[in-house]
């Protein structure tokens, strides 16, 4: 019996590099996402990249039903992309070294915080949008941060401070993992995020979910990403994935 069963699952190992069982699923994908490809070998090179991205989000999932995680993970559009092109992708977030970050300059608001916000539940997130956009000229513009903008190295306060009286904020994180990439629900809190940020989003509220502090952070154009394009990212958390160091808001 057990003989037989590391003979199994050996030869399973042996036999292909994909798991013929994986098949219909593979295509639903494919389907879903409307997948076209060069090549069948190209074609191949993808699926196995889905098959091991499935297997690190199934184990991930598994050990968040034990308590280990905060978030789950869920299979999407980026499956049959490697970790370097997810983190590869252009996002147009340059941060130049000279942005002047002096935090004496910020203008506290010693006025009492609401302890959670969530400005996409306001009907004035749009105005206060394009109020904020005009003022700080916005990260989109690659390479350049046009306006002077303010911002405060690492200080999550002051960004609750800016989301709360400003609206959402400009803010840059390291999404280049690719637990990132598949996030599905949850708070994320991900010890391997480092402060070198990648992308640019919207932050656009802060919480509190089971004890743990978040920003609401939102996908500056996608709607496919995450739980329906937002992403709760751990707060209060050494400015987990650099959230607050390159934050920027117009000095009001
Ligand atoms: C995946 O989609 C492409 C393009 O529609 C198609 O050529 C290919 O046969 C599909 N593969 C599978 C396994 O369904
Ligand atoms: C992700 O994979 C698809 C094929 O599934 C490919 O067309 C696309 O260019 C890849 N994305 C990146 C950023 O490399
Ligand atoms: C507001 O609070 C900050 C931080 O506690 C403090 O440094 C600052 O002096 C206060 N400002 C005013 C106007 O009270
Ligand atoms: C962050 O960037 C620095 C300088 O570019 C580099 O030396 C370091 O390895 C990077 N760290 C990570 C975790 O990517
Ligand atoms: C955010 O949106 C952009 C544009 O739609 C998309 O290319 C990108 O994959 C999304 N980000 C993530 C991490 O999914």
């Amino acid at each position: 019996m057990f003989r037989s069963l590391i003979f199994t699952i050996l030869c399973g190992f042996a036999a292909a590099d994909t798991s013929s069982e994986m098949d219909q699923h593979w295509e639903l994908w494919n389907q879903t996402h409307n997948k076209v490809y060069f090549h069948q070998i190209e074609e191949l090179g993808r699926r196995q990249i889905w098959e091991e991205n499935l297997e690190m989000i199934n184990v991930h999932n598994l050990e968040t039903s034990l308590g280990l995680h905060t978030y789950k993970l869920g299979m999407n559009h980026l499956g049959g992309n490697t970790t370097e092109e997810i983190a590869g992708s252009p996002t147009g977030t340059i941060v130049p070294s000279d942005l002047d970050r002096n935090p004496s300059d910020f203008i506290w608001v010693n006025t009492s915080l609401p302890d959670s916000l969530d400005w996409m539940d306001a009907d004035l997130v749009i105005e206060v949008k394009k109020q904020v956009r005009s003022s700080a000229g916005y990260m989109l513009t690659p390479n350049i941060w046009t306006v002077v903008l303010q911002a405060t190295y690492g200080d999550e306060r002051a960004l609750k401070v800016a989301v709360a009286n400003i609206g959402p904020i400009s803010v840059a994180i390291d999404a280049s993992s690719r637990k990132f990439a598949f996030y599905r629900h949850g708070v994320y809190q991900d010890d391997s995020c480092s402060h070198n940020v990648t992308h640019s989003m919207l932050a656009v509220g802060y919480g509190t979910q089971r004890g743990q502090d978040y920003w609401l952070l939102k996908n500056r154009s996608g709607v496919k990403y995450g739980d329906e394009g937002y992403i709760k990212m751990a707060r209060n958390s050494q400015s987990q994935c650099g959230i607050a160091d390159y934050a920027c808001f117009p000095i009001i």
